[in-house]
């Protein structure tokens, strides 16, 4: 695994996200209103808006376009999407936040 530093715990604010490209991958890192993080492909697979919007909530992230909501852990989708959504694993370490967009 080969994690890239994304930024600062605090430059994400709990309910929020950032939109980042690491190693030529436009990524979305939400940050829950619990605190914890997540990264995933920046475009929501059914209609392409970016997730930077996306809302997490009993292990789904919600993307605000059209309600399309995506497993945390595998990706897969609910109505209305059909394709599943890229996750890439985060690591929190001295305050930063990783992400490997290679597993
Ligand atoms: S673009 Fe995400 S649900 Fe439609």
């Amino acid at each position: 695994m080969s994690f890239t530093k994304v930024g600062s715990i605090d430059e994400i604010e709990p309910g929020t996200g950032k939109e980042v490209t690491v190693e030529g991958v436009e990524i979305v890192v939400l940050r829950s209103d619990e605190g914890d993080f997540h990264a995933m492909a920046k475009e929501c697979p059914h209609a392409g808006f970016s997730m930077v919007d996306g809302i997490i909530e009993d292990g789904c992230v919600e993307c605000a376009a059209h309600g399309a909501q995506f497993d945390l852990e595998t990706g897969e989708p609910q109505s209305p999407a059909h394709d599943p959504l890229q996750i890439y694993p985060v690591q929190i370490t001295d305050g930063f936040v990783a992400v490997d967009v290679k597993a």
